[in-house]
């Protein structure tokens, strides 16, 4: 199923981020049970999260997200949080509407936080076979760096590592 393909998961059951209960060993739980985990932040500062998200990445290696709640105070410091601690996981866009730029403005936004905080590189993996994705992230700067062999299941297929260095360290090499 393509959401299973999108999000990495066994199952199309995304678990709803509950403040104060969906914590780390929660979402890792889920994510295991073949769903996908949220860690919620709503009470929470950034600390707390990347506590969490640390204690999560103990209990699993499949994927898990976290639930930004924008009307946190902390809002701001906690999105810091997961870029610095996370990975662009997925963009999708609805099929009839592609090809309009909005996947180049979202990833525009994750650029433009990037490079205002001061990261040094932003990583992601996408399918070998996967053209569209490879030139949108190409058309930005992400460079491929190598490959995971038979990353994907459903089909297997090999995934394609990109980065994009924000230091600017890559074009004097
Ligand atoms: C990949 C995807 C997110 C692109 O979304 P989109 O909104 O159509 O992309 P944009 O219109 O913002 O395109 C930005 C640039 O990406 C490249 N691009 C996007 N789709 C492309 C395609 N089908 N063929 C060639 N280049 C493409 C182009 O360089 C494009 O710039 P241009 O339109 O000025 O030429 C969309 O095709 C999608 O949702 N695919 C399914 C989910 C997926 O595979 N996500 C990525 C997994 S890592």
């Amino acid at each position: 199923m393509k959401l299973n393909e999108i999000l990495g998961t066994e199952f199309p059951i995304i678990q709803g981020g509950m403040a104060n209960i969906a914590t780390g060993e929660f979402a890792a739980a889920c994510s295991n049970a073949g769903a996908l985990g949220m860690i919620a932040t709503g009470g929470w500062d950034a600390d707390r999260l990347r506590r969490e998200i640390r204690r999560a990445r103990e209990l699993t290696g499949k994927p898990f997200g976290v639930n930004l709640m924008l009307m946190n105070p902390c809002a701001a410091d906690i999105a810091q949080v997961i870029l610095d601690e996370g990975t662009v996981m997925n963009i999708a866009v609805r099929p009839d509407c592609r090809r309009r730029g909005v996947a180049g403005r979202l990833l525009q936004v994750f650029l433009d936080f990037a490079q205002g905080n001061r990261l040094a590189f932003l990583t992601l993996e996408v399918r070998a076979s996967n053209y569209a994705a490879i030139a949108l992230y190409g058309s930005r700067g992400f460079r491929g760096v190598g490959r995971r062999k038979n990353y994907y299941e459903h089909p297997r297929e090999d995934a394609v590592i990109m980065t994009l260095d924000l230091t600017g360290e890559q074009e004097k090499t």
